[in-house]
């Protein structure tokens, strides 16, 4: 298969004791590339990028960053791989402001760099940066999101993953994510998987689209291609469930 110089999964397999919830999946970013993965609920997309950031264990396949295998690799591991992720569920601490957030985000820095890379990353957010001294509790769902992801990319990663960040955002929060911030961070090279469910939003600024069913990979197609293919539209137009597991919609 095609080796990605960002991310690269090949045949991962994994679960949580029982059966597989996800098997032989094959996907991948290259820098600079944005990839989405869409697919219905409990498709298992949470489940892939949680195994990729190593919080997951896999019972099969390997997941490369940059060339290096990082299988397994516990989370901190892969995170100091330059792996940012933000995960599906809120992660950021109610009770610190803004900038406490950011400062724990870039916890690997050296200690002179860390003022620095804040305003870096508020430059990115100016939203953020009118309310730095905030307690994130106070915030908005769509501001502690952007909280977020600011505390992931204190660490400047290569390689960002994404689980479903625009759930919960405003509409107008939505197209500046997927129309400005995340193309913004592509073309300074970071190679960003984004997990979607607004994915024909997600497509249009997207290179490349996986579509996940049952925990494997029904669709890989570049993203101009699934969207303008009809027939997949159902699948993430919002009524995925009709798609049947197995269906297959690969020719
Ligand atoms: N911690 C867990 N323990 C056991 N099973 C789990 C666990 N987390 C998820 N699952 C199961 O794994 C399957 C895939 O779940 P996952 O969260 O990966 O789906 P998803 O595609 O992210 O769904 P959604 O679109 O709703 O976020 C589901 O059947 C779910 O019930
Ligand atoms: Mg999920």
């Amino acid at each position: 298969m095609t080796s990605y110089d960002c991310l690269h999964v090949e045949d991962l397999t994994a679960g949580y004791g029982g059966p597989p919830v996800i098997q032989d999946v094959c996907l991948g970013v290259d820098k600079g590339q944005i990839a989405v993965v869409a697919g219905p609920n409990g498709a298992g997309k949470s489940t892939l990028v949680k195994t990729i950031v190593g919080h997951l264990r896999c019972t099969g396949g390997q997941v490369r960053v940059g060339g290096e295998d990082v299988t397994n690799h516990s989370p901190e591991r892969i995170a100091r791989g330059r792996v940012g992720y933000v995960p599906q569920n809120q992660d950021v601490f109610g009770t610190m402001s803004v900038v406490e957030n950011l400062e724990i985000g870039g916890y690997l820095l050296k200690k002179r760099e860390v003022a620095g890379r804040i305003e870096e990353v508020l430059g990115l957010f100016p939203a953020l940066a009118a309310m730095r001294h905030r307690t994130v509790g106070r915030l908005s769902g769509g501001e502690r999101k952007m909280v977020a992801i600011g505390r992931v990319l204190m660490l400047r990663p290569a390689v960002l993953v994404l689980d479903e960040p625009t759930a919960g955002l405003s509409v107008a929060l939505t197209v500046d994510l997927f129309e400005k911030y995340l193309p913004e961070l592509a073309a300074t090279g970071v190679g960003i998987l984004l997990v979607e469910q607004k994915a024909t939003e997600a497509l249009r600024n997207a290179d490349w689209g996986y579509i996940l069913v049952s925990g494997q990979v029904h669709v890989s197609e570049s993203a101009a291609t699934i969207l303008s293919r009809p027939d997949l539209g159902e699948v993430f137009l919002g009524g995925s469930a009709s798609l049947s597991a197995d269906a297959d919609l690969t020719n």
